[in-house]
């Protein structure tokens, strides 16, 4: 099958090495890649350094790749998720099935991206936009049948979690940003992570899809961590407190959407408080099956790129 990237950062070469080490057992071949700098094709496959070329435009690039999936890896852009939903109603355009690890469209045009592909018959995944690879999206459409999910709790941010771990050890806020982007983690522009938008976009993006709802991160009641000292952070601990980046979703009894993102001081002994390091955690409030929690132990960036694959496995099934 032929593989289209569109970005090729930390996710793309993870995902690039995925497919090397699977390739005896998938018949999957990154044949074209574009960034915003550079294009590389090989209709028999492309090494994970290929050797670049120009630019292009992306209608140019997909009309010269003609692949048969897209994967859209480019930057997140949390205020209005472009050029990525561009790139792929591009790809829709021309019929391809696409994949994205980029919360952006999903937090932005969900609704009318997954309209966009339902009409004309194209399969569309995102498993890797909020939690890594873990199962999320596709665990609650495989495998929850006929539940109406009523609320979503969760700590989806790893990068605020290093920095309110170094700020209770008496480090600063830039210390902890220095430490994520040492350990490869935070957004391109850190702030991203920090403000909560990054947060918000997840939380966005699961209302969106499982919730129904048709919002963006801007709809979300946002505060991040920026005004928190580390004083504050030591004093919640000897009181037997955790205070961390919440993300909820909540449908009110009205049927509105109740959208939050914003530090909360949690029991130490709560569930949201207890995840280590940049580990994360998501719990699904339901009708008909209670509370569903995942956990994401340190994740990767190699957990990211497994989302991808197992997107990329689901299409290649159903084509
Ligand atoms: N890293 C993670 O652990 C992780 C986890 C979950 C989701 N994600 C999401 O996955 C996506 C990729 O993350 P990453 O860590 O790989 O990012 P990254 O290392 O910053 O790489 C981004 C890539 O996108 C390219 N790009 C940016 N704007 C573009 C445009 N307009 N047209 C074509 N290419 C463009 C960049 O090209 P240049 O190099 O030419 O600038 C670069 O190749 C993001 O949306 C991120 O939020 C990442």
């Amino acid at each position: 099958m032929r593989i289209a990237l569109i970005g090729y950062g930390s996710v793309g070469k993870a995902f690039a090495r995925l497919l090397e080490s699977q390739r005896k057992r998938f018949p999957f071949r990154i044949t074209a890649i574009q960034t915003r700098k550079y294009t590389a094709y090989d209709p028999k496959g492309l090494p994970i350094d290929p050797e670049w070329g120009p630019p292009a435009s992306v209608p140019e690039f997909l009309d010269k790749a003609q692949p048969e999936v897209v994967i859209e890896i480019t930057s997140l852009n949390p205020v209005d998720g472009e050029p990525a939903i561009s790139h792929i109603r591009a790809a829709f355009a021309r019929g391809l099935p696409v994949i994205t690890a980029n919360k952006g469209p999903i937090a932005h045009a969900y609704a009318s991206l997954r309209a966009e592909a339902a009409a004309h018959h194209i399969l569309f995944r995102f498993e890797s936009t909020v939690m890594d690879g873990s199962p999320v999206f596709n665990l609650v459409r495989n495998n929850l049948p006929g539940v109406t999910i009523h609320g979503i709790s969760g700590v989806l941010n790893s990068t605020t979690k290093v920095v309110l771990a170094e700020m209770a050890q008496g480090r600063s806020l830039a210390d902890g940003v220095r430490l994520a982007q040492e350990m490869g983690i935070a957004e391109a522009d850190p702030a991203y992570d920090i403000d909560g938008w990054d947060s918000a976009a997840k939380t966005a993006a699961l209302a969106n899809v499982l919730m129904d709802a048709n919002v963006t991160p801007q709809m979300v009641e946002r505060t991040g961590i920026g005004a928190i000292t580390p004083e504050e952070i030591q004093a919640a601990a000897a009181a037997g407190f955790v205070i961390t980046l919440v993300s909820r979703a909540k449908r009110e009894a009205d049927g509105s959407l109740t959208l939050t993102t914003r530090p909360e001081r949690l029991p130490e002994d709560d569930l949201l408080a207890n995840v280590d390091g940049t580990s994360n955690v998501l719990l699904l409030h339901t009708d008909l099956m209670g509370t569903q929690g995942i956990v994401s132990v340190t994740p990767g960036v190699e957990q990211t790129a497994y989302g991808l694959f197992a997107d990329l496995v689901d299409i290649a099934q159903q084509l």
